[in-house]
C-alpha cells in the first residue's frame, strides 16, 4: 500500500532506490555469480533454461535482456539462435563481469552489454523481437514505468518473459523458506560479498514485491495481453509471459 515504508537496499526512500540498487549491485558483482548459484543451489540456471525454453518458441532475432547483470539470461539464450541480443544495466560493476564473460566465451558478435535504465531505455519504439528480464523487476525504483517502457519496444505480437522470485503459497513451505531466506542467506551473503545489506534487501524485496496475479494486473496495465503466470518450485520464482 502506498504508505508502507519504501524497501531500498540501504535504507533512503523510494526515489533513491535506483542510484542504491546501482550500487549495490557494483558492490556485489564479484561474488554475484557464485552467490547467486551456492544460495539458489544452482536451480537459478534451470529456472533461466525455462525462460530460455519459451523465448525459443517465437525464434526471435533480435533480444534484449534487460537488467541483464552479469549476462547469464543473455548467455542462455544464445540457444534460441538469434542475430543479436542486447543485455542492458544501471549497474557498472555487473556489466564489466559480465564483458569478461563474454569475451571469453567468444560471443561478442551476439550479445552485446551496454549501460542502460530499464525505466528510460535508449532504443526507439518496436524494436525488439522479444525482451527478457530475470530477477529485475523487483529493484525497479518506478515498476509502472519500467513495465511500460518494455512493451513501447518491444514490437507488436512479440513477447516480454519476466523470472522473478514470488512467495511460496503452501504456509509449511513458506515458513521453512522465510526462516533460510532471512537468517542463513543474509549471514552467508554477508560473510561473502562483504555488503551487509545486499542480502537482507533480497527477502525484503520479495516480501514487498506485488507477485502472482497482482503483477500480471500491472503487465495488462501496461497494455500487454496474454498474460500468464507459472510457479516454479514451490512458489520460490515465477515466470510471467505476455504479448504485446
Ligand atoms: C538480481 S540482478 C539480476 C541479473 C541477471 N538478470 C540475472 O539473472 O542474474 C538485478 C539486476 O537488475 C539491475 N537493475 C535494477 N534496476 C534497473 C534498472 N532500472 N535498469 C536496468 N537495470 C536495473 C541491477 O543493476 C542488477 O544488475
Amino acid at each position: 500500500m502506498s504508505n508502507t515504508k519504501a524497501v531500498t537496499p540501504y535504507g533512503g526512500e523510494q526515489n533513491e532506490k535506483k542510484k542504491e540498487v546501482a550500487s549495490m549491485f557494483n558492490n556485489i558483482a564479484g561474488n554475484y555469480d557464485f552467490l547467486n548459484h551456492f544460495l539458489s543451489m544452482g536451480i537459478d540456471k534451470l529456472w533461466r533454461k525455462k525462460v530460455v525454453k519459451i523465448v525459443n518458441r517465437f525464434q526471435p532475432k533480435s533480444i534484449l535482456d534487460v537488467a541483464t547483470g552479469t549476462g547469464d539470461l543473455a548467455i542462455a539464450l544464445l540457444k534460441t539462435n538469434p542475430q543479436k541480443i542486447t543485455g542492458i544495466d544501471i549497474s557498472e560493476g555487473m556489466l564489466k563481469k559480465g564483458k569478461v564473460k563474454i569475451k571469453e566465451l567468444k560471443v561478442e558478435d551476439k550479445i552485446q552489454l551496454e549501460y542502460g535504465d530499464s525505466e528510460n531505455i535508449h532504443f526507439e519504439d518496436n524494436s525488439f523481437d522479444a525482451i527478457t528480464v530475470a530477477f529485475g523487476v523487483r529493484n525497479y525504483q518506478n515498476l509502472d514505468k519500467g513495465l511500460s517502457e518494455m512493451f513501447r519496444v518491444l514490437k507488436p505480437a512479440s513477447p516480454l518473459v519476466v523470472l522473478e522470485f514470488s512467495k511460496p503459497s503452501n504456509w509449511f513451505f513458506k515458513q521453512i523458506y522465510f526462516f533460510y531466506f532471512t537468517n542463513v542467506l543474509p549471514f552467508i551473503g554477508k560473510l561473502i560479498s562483504k555488503d551487509s545489506r545486499a542480502y537482507t534487501y533480497l527477502p525484503e524485496s520479495v516480501r514487498a514485491f506485488p507477485d502472482g496475479s497482482v503483477f500480471a494486473n500491472k503487465l495488462k496495465e501496461a497494455g500487454f495481453k496474454s498474460v500468464k503466470c507459472t510457479s516454479l518450485t514451490f512458489g520460490i520464482s515465477t515466470i510471467y509471459e505476455a504479448i504485446k
